[in-house]
């Protein structure tokens, strides 16, 4: 038997993390390797946590070594080799922009200074939690001792639905298409962009005015359709993603191919390095590789642009109210 891999997942009496934490113990998300499972939640949610722990071992998942659930960030980090921080105060009526940087970096910044403390020297940490990006920034910023790559940012479900729609507009599945790429933040203000796309390895073209008026604004808009439609934000779509990106990182990306992945940028394609941002990437031995040289369109370079200055105003945001160290 493998080493069982050890995994903290935040809010994990969640929506997201109720759709998450079954995959993970069926092994879609580290290759058939034996899961510990460390749940954290707050105290108030802890029973609700405790609930879906018991629902995990009526499951009888061959996989899953062991469920434990925490309300103490130090302890539920304990060991971990990755990390999903899902838990995060979403925005409720009335609540500025600022109010809920400033709450979720309540909440980010001391689970980053546990994943430092405690986490194991091979931890990987995926933001799903919103704003994700600023997110997976805070946290980095209060990991000192951790290589700031290892702190990414969901945009993997922005990627996803952006395949479905180029799907569906060619006719094909998606498993025939490659080279989707999404940059900038997850917010609308990202850039789906599928001018790389390839068709069975083909290149495939799109009319400008198609990708501006309608396939940009319905993948960047997609989440607040589904809550529209759902009464709440997607979920298991989200935790889908979310496997996607875990496994990618860890067993690598398929040939040929490239996920978006946002991750501290280190200055390509004229982002702000230090900024979490999404870039399309390739993973090979558990490391992340942005793909470099890529030829940009003006409407895509000015939108990664303007994805960037958003990026710059929440990180400064979050930093005037003394939240970034
Ligand atoms: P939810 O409200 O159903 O669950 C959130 C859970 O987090 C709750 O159980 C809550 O008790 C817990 N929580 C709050 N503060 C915590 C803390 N300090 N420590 C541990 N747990 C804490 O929300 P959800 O639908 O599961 O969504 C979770 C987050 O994911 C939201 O911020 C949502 O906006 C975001 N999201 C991101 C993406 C993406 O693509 N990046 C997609 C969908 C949703
Ligand atoms: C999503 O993309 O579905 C989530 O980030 C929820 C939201 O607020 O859009």
């Amino acid at each position: 038997m493998r080493t069982p891999i050890t995994v903290t997942v935040t809010g994990a009496a969640g929506q997201i993390g109720y759709a998450l934490l079954f995959r993970i113990a069926a092994g879609d998300m580290l290759g058939g390797s034996p899961v510990r499972l460390r749940l954290l939640e707050i105290p108030q949610a802890v029973a609700a946590a405790e609930g879906t722990a018991m629902e995990l071992a009526d499951a009888a998942f061959p996989l899953l070594d062991s469920v434990d659930v925490f309300d103490d960030a130090d302890a539920a980090f304990e060991g971990a080799n990755v990390a999903l921080l899902v838990g995060a105060r979403p925005r409720t009526a009335g609540m500025e922009r600022g109010d809920l940087l400033a709450a979720n970096a309540g909440i980010f910044g001391p689970q980053g200074r546990a994943i430092g403390d405690h986490a194991a020297d091979d931890i990987r940490v995926l933001a799903v939690g919103n704003p994700a990006n600023t997110n997976a920034l805070i946290a980095q910023a209060h990991a000192p001792d951790v290589p700031a790559e290892r702190f990414t940012a969901m945009t993997r479900l922005d990627h996803n639905r952006g395949l479905a729609q180029l799907a569906a507009k060619l006719g094909v599945g998606v498993g025939r298409l490659t080279r989707m790429t999404v940059w900038g933040n997850h917010s609308s203000t990202q850039v789906p962009d599928p001018s790389h796309l390839l068709l069975d390895g083909e290149p495939v073209g799109f009319a400008p005015e198609w990708v501006a008026d309608e396939f940009v604004p319905t993948v960047a808009n997609r989440g607040a359709a589904i809550i529209a439609a759902r009464g709440a934000s997607s979920a298991a779509s989200a935790a889908s993603a979310a496997i996607d990106h875990v496994r990618d990182w860890v067993l690598g990306t398929r040939e040929g191919d490239w996920v978006s992945v946002a991750l501290p940028s280190t200055g390509l394609y004229g982002v702000p390095a230090g900024l979490v941002s999404s870039f399309p990437a390739t993973s090979a031995g558990g490391e992340w590789q942005v793909v470099e040289g890529l030829e940009l369109s003006d409407a895509v370079r000015a939108g990664i642009a303007a994805s960037a200055a958003e990026l710059v105003a929440e990180r400064d945001a979050v930093r005037a109210l003394g939240l970034l160290p």
